[in-house]
């Protein structure tokens, strides 16, 4: 028996990961998950309880009681959760309790799966890893667009801040770090609009699938 296709696609924020992982697993018939919304899930709990993100009991407390209800809950984004998941994704026993339940999922039936390490830890086994990134600018400009849509007045500049301090906050972590896995492929979609990232990561893959 051949094990199951595993797609990782890990990048920093805003990079276009999301969109491009979700019609990938559409196209190739296979599950997804966005592992963002686990962090988000246990920001949440965390929130709601009154604590902070930052605390490790409460963190870990509030990923011990996840339940899959709390992946659809539809307060998972917005500025408050993005840097609530990224603390509490910096704490090792958040990760650790999260590791089963992504590693049982890709095992299943395969998966394209979207993060920050799921080349580099959670499947280091994973058929294709590709690794999209985006300037800095160019992901500012497309949150703020986002925000903007969402009828949020923010300034690009605060867009922009937001971003970084997360970005070293997740890339900075002393447990599984944002980083390209050694055979990662990168895909760079400064100058791409999401169809003409969609073709170059299909194309990524087939070559690797078929090598
Ligand atoms: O992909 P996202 O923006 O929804 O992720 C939210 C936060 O969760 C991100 O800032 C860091 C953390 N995260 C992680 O540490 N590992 C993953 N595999 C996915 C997300």
């Amino acid at each position: 028996m051949t094990a199951p296709v595993v797609i990782a696609v890990d990048g920093p924020a805003a990079a276009g990961k999301g969109t491009l992982a979700r019609r990938l697993a559409a196209e190739l018939g296979l599950p997804y998950l966005d592992t963002g919304l686990l962090y988000r899930a246990v920001a949440r709990r965390v929130l709601l309880s009154g604590g902070l993100p930052t605390n490790p009991q409460a963190a870990e407390a509030a990923a011990a009681a996840l339940t899959p209800e709390d992946l659809q809950r539809p307060d998972l984004r917005g500025p408050d959760m993005d840097q609530g998941a990224s603390q509490v994704a910096a704490q090792p026993p958040v990760r650790a309790l999260l590791l089963d339940f992504q590693r049982n999922f890709a095992a299943r039936n395969g998966a394209v799966m979207d993060g920050r390490d799921i080349g580099t830890v959670v499947c280091p086994d994973a058929r294709v890893k590709l690794f999209v990134t985006a300037s800095a600018a160019a992901r500012a400009e497309r949150r703020w667009l986002e925000r903007q849509a969402k009828g949020e007045p923010i300034p690009l500049e605060e867009v922009a801040a937001e971003m970084a301090v997360r970005d070293a906050r997740d890339a900075a972590r002393d447990v599984a770090p944002m980083r390209p896995a050694e055979d990662a492929l990168v895909l760079d979609t400064t100058g791409l609009d999401a169809d003409a990232a969609y073709e170059a990561a299909l194309q990524l893959i087939r070559a690797r699938l078929d090598a």
